[in-house]
């Protein structure tokens, strides 16, 4: 069966919007300007009744001011627990777009906010709605199984939600109760599960901008040259990379493996925000970013989500003052979505 791709158009308007993102990347601050910022959003957030929910791709500033207000940085699992849980009037998102609307849904009674409502993701962007739908109608006896990084009205058409954190465990359930399935949009990451797994998985087109061009063979050379070194694979990487892993795993649970495994050099293939929380949990540790570019090239490794780099202090003070940029989900599509993210929380929350 063939799997669906997507049109020439469509992937030109990804990359036009991750220029555009790249291009709009804020300007380098001062420290005294940072410690000023800084201070100034904590301010806001308690003023405004308002916690910040971060993912681990984050601008580091972000990453430290969510924790020490009381917010978290996490992976979108995580991530989407945690606002349901916290007692905050409003939570406000760092990360990208799909984040902001789990947040939403889960909570409708709270206002969530995006520090950047620009800020996309290329998973997301490729995997639209109505083609979606259509690709789900014609395959009506599989059950549909989509990954967090997608649109609202993506989830509504889906069975169950998932994370790269229960990807392996779900589908391996589903598939020992003889289920067939569709999984949307990650081509790589779904490839992972069925190899795992041997599920039969049907698999949209989608990629990961940042994570499909880690190189499976500049990582090898790398690898000998340090054989000491432990590496970590985010699952949305070419199969060429994960074969070279020692631990293929969710953002969180590569960050748990930098701390507990018996190395202290690891080579991490993600992208690089992830670094500062492992230095962070693991001060005596050496950790190297996994090459995205082959040999020879100047840059070693460009492993930026442009969507990600978006969110930054000046426009997380300037959301919490204005408020305008309040998620908005149409009900009907809300309501449907959050059956099957709910079904995944539940899920984690079961197998953690
Ligand atoms: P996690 O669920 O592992 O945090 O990943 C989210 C993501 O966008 C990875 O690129
Ligand atoms: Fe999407 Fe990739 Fe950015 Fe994650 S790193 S938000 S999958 S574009």
């Amino acid at each position: 069966m063939r799997m669906p791709s997507l049109s020439h158009s469509d992937q030109i308007s990804i990359a036009d919007k991750a220029r555009q993102a790249r291009s709009v990347v804020g300007e380098n601050l001062t420290p005294a300007e940072r410690r000023s910022l800084r201070q100034q959003a904590g301010d806001l957030l308690s003023r405004e009744d308002a916690v910040l929910v971060a993912h681990y791709y984050v601008d580091s500033e972000l990453q430290e001011l969510a924790e020490e207000t009381g917010g978290c940085v996490a992976d979108s699992l995580e991530m989407a627990r945690f606002g349901l849980s916290h007692p905050a009037s409003t939570v406000i998102v760092a990360g990208v777009r799909f984040m902001g609307e789990t947040a939403k849904i889960l909570s409708p009674e709270k206002q969530v906010l995006v520090v950047e409502p620009q800020a996309e993701c290329s998973l997301d962007l490729g995997c639209p709605p109505a083609a979606f739908g259509a690709f789900c109608d014609q395959h009506p006896e599989r059950t549909v199984v989509v990954y967090a990084n997608t649109s609202a009205e993506v989830k509504a058409r889906a069975d169950w939600v998932v994370t790269s954190s229960i990807a392996v465990d779900l589908v391996a359930d589903l598939a020992a109760k003889d289920k067939k399935m569709i999984w949307a949009p990650d081509r790589y990451l779904g490839d992972y599960v069925k190899r795992q797994t041997g599920a039969d998985l049907l698999l949209w087109d989608g990629s990961c901008i940042v994570h499909e061009e880690f190189k499976g063979e500049v990582l090898s050379n790398l690898k000998q040259q340090h054989p000491q070194a432990k590496v970590l694979v985010h699952p949305e990487s070419p199969a060429s990379v994960i074969e070279l892993a020692d631990v293929v795993g969710s953002t969180s649970q590569l960050i748990l493996a930098a701390q507990q495994l018996d190395s202290s050099y690891f080579i991490v293939a993600t992208e690089e925000g992830i670094l500062h929380k492992m230095r962070q949990s693991a001060p005596k540790k050496t950790f190297v970013a996994a090459p995205t570019a082959g040999e020879g090239a100047t840059c070693i490794s460009c492993a930026h989500c442009p969507w990600m780099k978006m969110n930054d202090l000046q426009h997380l003070i300037a959301v919490l003052q204005s408020k305008d940029t309040e998620v908005v989900i149409d009900e009907e599509i809300r309501i449907r979505a959050a059956m099957p993210i709910q079904r995944m929380v539940e899920y984690g929350r079961q197998s953690a």
